[in-house]
C-alpha cells in the first residue's frame, strides 16, 4: 500500500491522471474500473486535457463502472451513466459500446447483477480500479457491514449515504433507496487499485480504513490486503493519519 500526499485538489487530480494514463499507455486495451462522485472529476478533466493534446489515447480502452442507482435511467442527470458520459466519455475517444455501467432500469436485479459480473469476467478482469471513499468508509456502494465475498449485487443505501448524496438531487426524497454495486470481491480482483480522498470529512474514513483493523464495518479496510493499492489524499483527508500515526509522507508497502 502506498499513500501519496497531494498539495491540493489540482495536484491530487494530476497525480491520479498520471497513474491512469500510465496504465493506458502501458496497456492500450486495458480495462479501467471507474468511479463517480465529486472526487475523481478533476482527474477526468486532466485526462481529457492530455487526450486533447494527443498524449493519451482511449480508443482500445474498455471501462466498467462501480455502481449505479436503481431506478434511474442513463438519461437522468443524477445517474452515474449520465455522470460518466458528461464528465469523461463524451470528451475522449473511448468507444461508447466499450463502456459499462450497471443498468439502473433493469427489471430483474439478480439478472442484471449476473450480467454485470459476466461483463467484467469476459473483459478479462479489471486492470486498474479507481475508487473514491464514502464518509463511512464505503467503496462503490458497499456500505458498512457488506460481505467481503460479494460480486455485483443490489444494496439498500444507508441514510448517511443518501443524505450526503442528497446535495446532487432536488431533495432527500429524490435520492434512490437502492443501488447496484460491484462487490468487495469484484473490487479486490482488480490488478491495481487507486483510491482518492479529499477533505476533512474523509479523514476518519481514511484513518480507519488504512490504520485500523480490516473489518466489514469499514469496507475500504479490506484494501489493506490488496497487493497493489495506491492512495492519494489531500492534507485535510490525511489530517487524522498525521495526528494519530507516525506516517510522514513515507510511502510504504505491506
Ligand atoms: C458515492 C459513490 C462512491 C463515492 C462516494 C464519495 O456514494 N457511490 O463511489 O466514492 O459517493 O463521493 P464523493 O467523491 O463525492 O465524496
Amino acid at each position: 500500500m502506498r499513500i501519496y500526499a497531494a498539495k491540493d485538489y489540482a495536484d491530487l487530480s494530476r497525480k491520479a491522471a498520471n497513474i491512469i494514463s500510465a496504465q493506458v499507455i502501458m496497456k492500450p486495451n486495458a480495462v479501467l474500473g471507474l468511479a463517480t462522485g465529486s472526487t475523481p472529476v478533476g482527474a477526468y478533466r486532466q485526462l481529457i486535457e492530455w487526450y486533447n493534446k494527443g498524449d493519451v489515447d482511449f480508443f482500445q480502452i474498455s471501462s466498467v463502472n462501480l455502481d449505479e442507482y436503481k431506478g434511474l435511467s442513463g438519461e437522468h442527470d443524477q445517474s452515474y451513466r449520465y455522470f460518466m458520459n458528461h464528465n469523461f466519455f463524451d470528451h475522449i475517444n473511448i468507444k461508447k459500446e466499450n463502456t459499462n455501467v450497471p443498468n439502473g432500469l433493469a427489471p430483474d436485479a439478480e439478472t442484471e447483477c449476473r450480467r454485470y459480473n459476466h461483463v467484467i469476467k469476459s473483459l478479462g478482469g479489471i486492470d486498474l480500479q479507481l475508487l473514491g471513499i464514502g464518509g463511512n468508509g464505503h467503496i462503490g456502494f458497499n456500505e458498512p457491514g457488506a460481505a467481503f465475498e460479494k460480486e455485483t449485487h443490489l444494496v439498500t443505501l444507508t441514510e448517511q449515504t443518501r443524505e450526503s448524496n442528497a446535495r446532487f438531487f432536488a431533495g432527500l426524497d429524490e435520492v434512490p433507496t437502492h443501488a447496484f454495486t460491484m462487490g468487495i470481491k469484484s473490487i479486490m480482483s482488480a490488478k491495481k487499485i487507486l483510491l482518492l480522498a479529499t477533505g476533512e470529512n474523509k479523514a476518519k474514513a481514511l484513518y480507519d480504513s488504512f490504520f485500523g483493523p480490516v473489518t466489514p464495518g469499514v469496507p475500504a479496510s479490506i484494501l489493506q490486503l490488496h497487493n497493489d493499492c495506491t492512495i492519494i489524499a489531500d492534507e485535510e483527508a490525511l489530517s487524522l493519519i498525521r495526528e494519530k500515526t507516525n506516517w510522514k509522507d513515507v510511502n510504504y508497502d505491506n
